[in-house]
């Protein structure tokens, strides 16, 4: 039993059981017919190719590997507020990183990305860009600066969090070269442990190879066609989803349009409560064409002692708080030289600046109405103390 009153992102699977037990009677439990149908699905939502994958973090090494062996670069310029795995991809498929920093909206600052592209431009496989929050990125833009400083480079989207968002009415990841994606349990269409690359059509067959070892035919084709013969072709990864995850995937795609309508009117609710108090805002769920999903419900404050007080205030009343992100640039994993990795460059002073002023309120569409005037009640009272 958790302690808290209000979990941060529940999520009821029950409705996934029917196929998850249709997997579990067939028998098949790695990719299969789910994963088939849910790629199928999802290539005719973003019109291109969308293979599943594993997770995001294996997605972002996919990407990484394929960006280091088409530009023969290996520097990936990443923004130094972000989960983990955005950078640690690029470690772990041998790349360099530098760090650039986030604007008032915790989304890309050009002066810090161009001061790196114009210094480094040469040598970039990849502009990774991260739609924090849900909150896309502005694509043109990223596009451009790409196109101005380092044209042989990969646009490469860390879309986690932006599943459901939207960028000139396209699904979020449409504009970069690859987009990579999280279903993982508390993201807005979970699998429990999940991943999809967007791909352009004519790198699907790399992307096929790269996700199963190389291998010309996964075993589903093998044992489909009664053709068990197959060939290694290149050093792939292993990096496939199971047909239990992808089962529950489709129950979830299945009520993905309910789910979003619910978790953009809990958002709504936090936002009226905030609108109007000096000293905190609520990071926008929208800018222009830029649309968001609503994935997370950040405030961030002007005080850092009024943060962690209304923090705590809202923990004591039983509501489970999160934090995205502490800034990598300055973790020990990127600054120690231990570990050997090369960082050639770091931006992070609006980052740091921010680190201590946002915590994310519980959002899903699984909380209960009453759930979320709980949250409102109390953040309106600790907000006034
Ligand atoms: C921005 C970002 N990128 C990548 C990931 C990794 O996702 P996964 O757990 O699917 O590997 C996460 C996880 O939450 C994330 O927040």
């Amino acid at each position: 039993m958790s302690k808290y009153k209000i979990e941060f992102a529940p999520v009821d699977f029950s409705d996934a059981i029917k196929y998850v037990e249709e997997v579990l009677k067939s028998g098949w439990l790695t990719s299969g017919k789910f994963v088939n149908l849910v790629e199928e699905r999802l290539s005719d939502y973003f019109k291109r190719p969308f293979l599943l994958t594993s997770s995001c973090t294996h997605s972002l090494e996919l990407a990484y590997k394929f960006a280091i062996e088409k530009t023969e670069k290996n520097l990936f310029v990443v923004p130094t507020w972000t989960f983990a795995a955005t950078a640690n991809a690029a470690v772990n498929v041998g790349g360099r990183i530098a760090f650039y920093d986030v604007d008032d909206n915790l989304s890309v600052d050009f002066k810090s990305l161009a001061r790196i592209l114009q210094k480094h431009g040469n040598d970039v496989a990849a502009v990774v860009t991260v739609d924090y929050s849900g909150l896309p990125v502005d694509y043109k833009k990223v596009r451009h600066y790409i196109d101005m400083y380092a044209p042989q480079a990969l646009f490469i989207a860390d879309c986690a969090h932006s599943f459901g968002s939207s960028y000139l009415n396209e699904p979020a990841g449409f504009f970069a070269d690859i987009a990579c994606f999280s279903f993982y349990a508390n993201k807005n269409l979970p699998a429990g442990e999940g991943g999809g690359v967007l791909i352009k059509s004519e790198w699907e067959r790399d992307f096929r190879l790269m996700r199963l070892h190389g291998i010309s035919k996964d075993s589903w084709a093998r044992y489909g066609s009664g053709k068990w013969d197959y060939s290694i072709e290149i050093i792939g990864k292993k990096a496939n989803m199971s047909d239990l995850h992808a089962a529950v995937l489709m129950a979830k795609l299945e009520r993905f349009d309910e789910d979003q309508k619910i978790r953009l009117a809990y958002w709504a609710k936090y936002a009226e409560v905030v609108e109007g108090i000096e000293g905190v805002r609520m990071l926008p769920l929208s800018i222009g064409v830029r649309r968001g999903n609503a994935h997370l419900a950040v405030l961030l404050f002007e005080d850092i002692n009024r943060r962690d007080s209304v923090m705590q205030c809202l923990v004591d009343a039983g509501v489970m708080l999160s934090f995205h992100f502490p800034p990598l640039h300055i973790q020990p994993a990127y600054t120690s030289e231990m570990f050997g990795v090369e960082v050639v460059e770091s931006f992070g002073s609006i980052a740091e600046y921010y680190s201590n002023r946002v915590f994310s309120l519980p959002i899903s569409a699984y909380l209960e109405p009453e759930d979320v005037d709980y949250v409102c009640e109390n953040l309106y009272r600790c907000l006034h103390t």
